[in-house]
This record gives structure tokens, sequence and C-alpha cells, in this order.
């Protein structure tokens, strides 16, 4: 089967390529901004005729959650008309389209929510809530998900949340960092997500592709934590339990964009189906930091 993926230098599309070239079923086209810029139509539309992919999975994004919203045309350059222009071009050759979108297409339900309920009393998003985003990140990134639901008819929307991996810059690697300089780091405990490492949300698209079950999923790893419980794991796991963390509020750090306070997603849909369930965060931070240690 052949594959075209959008954003392949990215830190989910590094990581997509070498699932699927492992698995030894697919003939790979693993594409980075330099050789796919989606926000030229042509260079989108001669790049899927020529290479007649049956499956395209577009990881390419503006990801920077500061940066769209203070640039709010690019973000909706990439993440929407982008999209439209993968979706154009994948319907075009009726290809099958992924879509990596986010938890943060959610958002609005949360603001009211109290300490407590953050906690664990809250209740996760299904794929049948209605998106509420707060921020441009997220409603660019939902623009995208309107063009690709109405524009392919064999697609698949996934949203997945608060990725890390080998590749690129994310919070574990940050932390990871940051602890080889100081010994105390403040962390908002006032934000609860799942943290999704990027191998395991490949592996499950690895499945997902060889179906015809189209539509909307959330795929993160299993259960939930604030970003302060996220480093305290971090710490502790890879043998820096010195570390001290220390809880902050979203407020205090004062950036360009609003978070939302709970975007944790409830795979319902993996579920309903009996797809492959991703693992519970905890197992997979556990595997990632053993693999980038060895
Ligand atoms: N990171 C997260 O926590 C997270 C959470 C939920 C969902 N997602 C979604 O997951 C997907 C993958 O994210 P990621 O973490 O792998 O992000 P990433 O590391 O930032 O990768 C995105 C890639 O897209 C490329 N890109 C940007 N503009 C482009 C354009 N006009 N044409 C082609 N490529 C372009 C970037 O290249 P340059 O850097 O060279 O511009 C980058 O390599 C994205 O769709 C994102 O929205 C991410």
């Amino acid at each position: 089967m052949k594959i075209l993926i959008t954003g392949g230098k990215g830190q989910l599309g590094r990581d997509l390529e070498k699932v699927l070239l492992n698995t030894g079923k697919y003939e790979l086209t693993c594409l980075g901004h330099d050789a796919l810029d989606i926000i030229k139509p042509g260079n989108v539309q001669q790049i899927v005729l020529t290479n007649r992919p049956e499956v395209i999975i577009h990881a390419a994004a503006n990801t920077n959650v500061d940066q769209c919203e203070l640039d709010k045309d690019s973000a909706y350059l990439v993440n929407a008309l982008g999209s439209r222009n993968v979706a154009v071009a994948a319907a075009k050759i009726g290809a099958k389209l992924v879509y990596i979108s986010t938890d943060y297409v959610f958002g609005v339900r949360s603001s009211h929510l109290t300490f407590v309920e953050l906690c664990g009393r809250a209740i996760p998003y299904t794929e049948f809530d209605l998106p509420d985003p707060i921020n441009v990140y997220g409603k660019s990134k939902l623009a995208g998900e309107q063009y690709v639901a109405s524009l392919s008819n064999k697609y698949f929307i996934v949203r997945t949340s608060w990725l890390y991996g080998r590749h690129g810059k994310n919070f574990v690697k940050t932390m990871l960092d940051l602890a080889k300089e100081k010994n105390e780091v403040s962390v908002v405990n006032d934000q609860v997500g799942s943290p999704t490492y990027t191998k395991d949300l490949a592996r499950f698209l690895a499945e997902l592709i060889q179906t015809e079950l189209y539509g909307i999923y959330h795929a993160t790893n299993g259960g939930f934590c604030s970003w302060f419980d996220f480093a305290r794991a971090i710490f502790q796991m890879a043998g820096l339990g010195q570390v001290k963390v220390r809880p902050a509020s979203t407020p205090e750090l004062n950036r360009p964009a609003p978070r939302p306070a709970y975007s944790v997603l409830d795979n319902y849909c993996i579920r309903l189906e009996g797809l492959p369930a991703l693992r519970p965060w905890e197992e997979a931070l556990q595997e990632f930091l053993s693999e980038i240690q060895e």
C-alpha cells in the first residue's frame, strides 16, 4: 500500500515513518515542509497526482499555539486552507485521508470547572461532543477538520493530545533539559489532559488505515493528568526525583494563547469499534524514557 505523509519531518511524521516502515507493509513517501508546502495548491496537486498514494496521512500543521494566536493569518493559511488543499488532492485520486487534529478543538466547557472537577470529576470529551475551541490554533485546526469532512468521503479525523516523542521539541524533552541546570521548576497544575507518545499514536494509525471505518477518532494514551503531575512523573521515572516541581497557575505564565483547563479525550469510538486501545500514559512515558536513555 502506498502512503504519503505531509509534515514528514515533524515529531509525529518521523515516528510515523519509522513505525510504518517497520510493518513491512507500506511503500512510503514522507515529505517535509521543504519538499511539500501545503499552502501551495499546485505543489500539493503535483505531488499527490504524481505519487498516487492510496493513503495520505496529513500531519503538517502550524503547531505553535502562541504563534498562532499572534499570527492568525498564518494559522488559518496552514491549518485550515492547507488542509483543504490536501483534501482536494486526496479526493481527486480517491485516496483515504487521515487528518491529525487536536484536543484543543475543545475548551469552553472546561473554563467553568472547579479545581476538584479538574482533578478527576470532569467528563472527557467524546467524538460526538460539539467542538468549542478557545484559541486560534484550536479554531484553525477545527476549520481544517471541516474542510476534510466536506471534501473527502474517505476520511479519518484523528484527534490527539500533548504529543511527545524522540524528535522535535516537546514537554518531556524540555523538562529533561531543565533538570540539567535547575533543581526546581514551576509547572501549571490547572490544565488537565492526556500525554500521548507519538510512537503509540503511529501504531494506532498503522491499524486504522487498513480499515474503512471512516469518521472522527479520539486517540490518546489512557488516563489523564495535569502538566504538573506529568512533570513530576517525568522526573521520578527518569531518576531525577531530586528536582522539585512547584505548582503554578496558567495566568502566572501570561502566555498569548488561552489554553483549555480540561481537554481529556474519551477514546470512545476506538472502544465502540473494538480497535486496539492505546496503553496508559504512565506506561508509554516509562518506555519512552528508557528508549531515550539507551
Ligand atoms: N504537538 C502536540 O502536542 C499535538 C497535540 C495534538 C495534535 N497535534 C497535531 O499533530 C500533528 C503533528 O504534530 P507534531 O507534534 O508532529 O508537530 P510538529 O513537530 O510541529 O510537525 C509539524 C510539521 O508540519 C510542518 N509544516 C508547517 N507548515 C507547513 C506547510 N505549510 N507545509 C508543509 N509542512 C508544514 C512543520 O515544518 P516546519 O517546522 O519546517 O515549518 C513541521 O515539521 C499536527 O497536525 C498537530 O496539529 C499535535
